[in-house]
């Protein structure tokens, strides 16, 4: 196996086991996220949209919605088990369809969609000059992309928590690539628009809470700290109730800001 197949079958392996309790755990957490994109996206009637790294599919149902029967919607995503659980919310969608590929090499061809939207994805994605390319080359001239990705550790707890419980965890194959990764995201925006989309970012502070420390541990650092010995899961977990859960017990508030870039293609 090449060092990209490695790396991208790592990744896989993290959102097919995440996509385990996502639906129940996290989907209702990231809802207000899931909501700004899709406020971002100006969506009209009959439009065509892809979203990239549709997860359970949350923005894909929903841009359905909007689009109307006369307008179609792709979900992205390079789990198939994020997928399968996308596939099992659908109800009558005749507009909507979720596909396996990658951000990378999007499987449509030029001008394909009106609108891209990226709700806490594009941070995993390992060649993210590629994804930009490939973002502007299925968009129509004028088309738009909006992004959201998660401010760095001082800002936004969930990064916080997972910086912590991902310092215990075995090295990556790839670096640059994580909850935090997009914390500046000039680099980013600098590789949107060598591909012709000209972006702005907009700030916000969202939220979620954990009535325990379990929940979030479980929740959020079961796949990192998946292949440690007991001794270091349990090292790990100190480490991080200690630096987030400064009275060691009960609920917490993550403050989580949000960063969403948003452009339109030239
Ligand atoms: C945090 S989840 C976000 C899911 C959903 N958009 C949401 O807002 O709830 C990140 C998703 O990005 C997907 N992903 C990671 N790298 C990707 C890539 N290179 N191309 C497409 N999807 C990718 C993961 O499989 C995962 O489903």
């Amino acid at each position: 196996m090449s060092s990209s197949e490695e790396a991208k079958a790592w990744q896989v392996g993290i959102w097919d086991r995440k996509s385990q309790n996502y639906l129940q755990e996290t989907d209702k957490r990231f809802a207000p996220v899931v909501e700004q994109v899709l406020d971002r996206s100006d969506l009209e009637t009959g439009q065509s949209v892809l979203d990239l790294g549709t997860g359970t599919g949350s923005v894909a149902i929903e841009a359905a919605r909007i689009v109307g029967e006369g307008g179609d919607v792709t979900g992205l995503d390079i789990s198939a088990d994020m997928l399968a659980v996308a596939e099992g919310r659908l109800m009558d969608e005749i507009n909507l369809v979720f596909r396996l590929g990658s951000a990378e090499e999007i499987p449509a061809v030029d001008g394909s969609f009106h609108v891209v939207l990226a709700s806490l994805s594009m941070m995993y994605v390992i060649d993210r000059a590629a994804a930009a390319r490939e973002i502007a080359r299925v968009l129509r001239p004028g088309g738009r992309f909006v992004a959201a990705v998660w401010a760095g550790p001082d800002d936004c707890d969930i990064v916080k928590f997972q910086t912590a419980a991902g310092a215990f965890a075995p090295k990556p194959p790839v670096e640059g690539v994580g909850p935090g990764s997009l914390a500046d995201v000039l680099p980013f925006q600098a590789q949107l628009l060598d591909a012709g989309i000209d972006t702005e970012v907009e700030t916000e502070e969202l939220g979620f809470d954990y009535d325990t420390f379990e929940l979030a541990w479980e929740v959020l650092s079961a796949v990192t700290t998946a292949n440690l010995e007991p001794e270091r899961v349990e090292e790990a977990k100190r480490a991080v109730q200690a630096a987030m859960w400064p009275n060691g017990e009960g609920p917490l508030h993550f403050r989580n800001v949000t960063q969403f870039i948003v452009g339109n293609k030239s």
